[in-house]
């Protein structure tokens, strides 16, 4: 049911060989204008090898071309247009999503091959900022996306939880820490010992000196500083779990930067083999001064390694473990220069897999237009920003439907859909304005303007007890084929947005898809008990498929009931 494929081997065959269907396939275009039909075949390139006008080439094809998708070509200068039956079109698609339902628009394009995504990845001992929230909202959409485009997808949680910050609060806590403090509210308390370490010493220069020294002892295997590491991970660990389950977000694995501890001397060892590594003011560093970026840090003159170090083993790691076939880092944009010049070690050590790395960076997220940061002691904590959504979707269901039997279940669910929608309906690059009123508008674009679309579809099909089996004799009426149009489109927006990265090509498209479904539901008397009631149920129930699939894929749950 793939129109362009099918019109493409139309094409194909009246051409008699001189063109490969693909290279057909790769030509067709969507006219600009609808009038000028619904799909375009640009005749220029066949010009040569059929020593012909094309305009004389889009005349021929037009009095041959004969398909019942079609009900007629016409050349308009260059171009060969084609006009779908929207009989048979609409028949075929909407029958189509019934069978296929939450199937519908999955692709095999990725099928055998693995992907792992990068995400979230929060630093231990420190809150879980909005910027991870936003790798964290993006990464999952995009595994979805990719798992939906055929992919495996492997989830990968990078958390940062070595470096010569432990120094600093290993020094910090054994100075001003308190146990149950910590046990009680670690990230808070785990925070706060991390701002005061920063004050302190400001005031006593040689408190950086014993942190040093910790974080040395740390990387040496001391008992004392292990064990402490060991319980600062575990408790940010759970909070972060918190978060993790509030947005119903799991990952195949936490190897964070710590495990990446004892791979990292055969790394430094092989640059060291491959003439890579210089010295720079006692650093080993290995430059890159050819492609007129700084050199990247590799190991620091005391010996203690870095992000970066980490970031080398880990690629290595992963491309031994998991054989991707592509490998993202949903990162924020401010570490572009750090992925550019990961990229260009691995490149330069040699891995041709280091071309399959791609860093999808994303903007901040603003308060008021401003930078949203952790002032210093002053943590807002993402857990309550999450709960006060989802408080707030409760006070309004409860104005709007006091009748609803879940109103605690569907609050979470919308809750959270706002935050992700909100993050997810603009091109990632761009900052967003965090602003929890604006998120959970009725009206807009909001994802609870998605949701209720779809519960909307839903409660008609209730109406109608709507049986499983409808007969479906096609919809012709503008209202209808406006939204049949969009519903054709899934597959290849699923397409568009896995190519680019991209969750905002589905928050786009279920947005569109909403609008001109309403509009639909505003003209047409849907239940109206005519030889077309049966089409039109079917046609809801596509709407109703697509809305929750894309919501799903982009990490929200669509309520029956709303
Ligand atoms: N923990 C880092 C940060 O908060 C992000 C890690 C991203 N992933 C990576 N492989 N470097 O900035």
């Amino acid at each position: 049911m793939n129109y362009r494929q099918q019109f493409a081997e139309e094409i194909y065959t009246h051409l008699q060989g001189l063109s490969e269907v693909d290279e057909i396939h790769s030509l067709i275009e969507e006219p600009k204008y609808n009038t000028h039909g619904d799909l375009a075949f640009p005749c220029f390139t066949l010009a040569k090898k059929l020593k012909k006008a094309p305009q004389q080439i889009a005349k021929e094809l037009s009095t041959k071309i004969d398909a019942p998708f079609l009900e007629k070509t016409v050349a308009e200068g260059p171009y060969l247009n084609g006009f779908f039956n929207k009989q048979v079109v609409s028949k075929q698609v909407i029958r189509r999503i019934n069978t296929e339902k939450e199937d519908y628009g999955s692709s095999s394009a990725g099928a055998g091959k693995i992907v792992t995504l990068d995400f979230s990845s929060p630093n231990i001992a420190k809150p879980f900022s909005m910027g991870h929230l936003r790798s964290t909202v993006i990464g999952n959409a995009l595994a979805n996306i990719s798992e939906k485009y055929g992919y495996k997808a492997i989830r990968i949680n990078h958390l940062g939880d070595w470096g010569t910050q432990f120094g600093k609060l290993i020094t910090a806590y054994k100075k001003w820490g308190l146990e149950e403090k910590v046990r009680e509210n670690p990230i808070k308390e785990l925070f706060y010992l991390y701002v005061m370490f920063h004050e302190q010493a400001e005031k006593h220069p040689h408190l950086e000196d014993e942190a040093r020294f910790w974080f040395k002892q740390l990387e040496s295997g001391n008992e004392e500083a292990n064990q402490l590491w060991k319980w600062f991970r575990e408790e940010s660990l759970k909070e972060f779990a918190k978060i993790y389950e509030l947005l119903d977000i799991a990952f195949d694995s936490y190897d964070g930067e710590a495990f990446y501890n004892d791979k990292m001397d055969k790394v430094v060892q092989e640059l060291k083999n491959k003439d890579l590594l210089s010295l720079s003011d006692g650093a080993e560093v290995v430059e890159l001064a050819a492609e007129n970026m700084p050199p990247c840090l590799i190991k620091k003159k005391d010996g203690a390694t870095l992000y970066a170090t980490r970031d080398l083993a880990a690629a290595i790691y992963r491309s031994r473990a998991y054989h991707f076939e592509k490998s993202f880092y949903i990162v924020g944009q401010e570490q572009r220069l750090h992925f550019e010049q990961l990229f260009l070690v691995l490149q330069k050590m040699g891995y041709d897999w280091a071309a399959s790395l791609k860093h999808v960076p994303f903007g901040f997220i603003l308060k008021d237009g401003k930078k949203m940061s952790t002032r210093k002691g002053k943590v807002v904590l993402l857990e309550d920003v999450i709960k006060e959504a989802i408080d707030l979707a409760y006070q309004n269901i409860k104005t709007k439907n006091p009748e609803l039997e879940n109103k605690e279940e569907v609050a979470k669910m919308v809750g959270v859909g706002a935050i992700i929608f909100h993050d997810l309906k603009n091109e990632r690059q761009n900052n967003i304005e965090f602003n929890l009123d604006e998120m959970l508008k009725f009206e807009g674009s909001t994802g609870l303007y998605v949701q209720y679309t779809h519960a909307r579809s839903c409660s008609i099909l209730r109406k109608a007890s709507a049986e499983n089996n409808l007969s479906v004799s096609g919809l012709t009426d503008s209202y209808s084929w406006t939204v049949i149009k969009i519903l054709m489109d899934f597959p290849n927006v699923i397409e568009k947005s896995f190519q680019q990265a991209e969750p905002s090509v589905i928050a786009k498209y279920v947005l569109k898809l909403s609008q001109d479904f309403n509009k639909y539901y505003g003209q047409v008397k849907i239940l109206a008990d005519d030889a077309e009631q049966s089409s039109r149920l079917a046609l809801v129930k596509s709407v109703a498929i697509v809305l929750k699939e894309g919501l799903k894929l982009l990490g929200i749950k669509a309520p029956e009931k709303l």
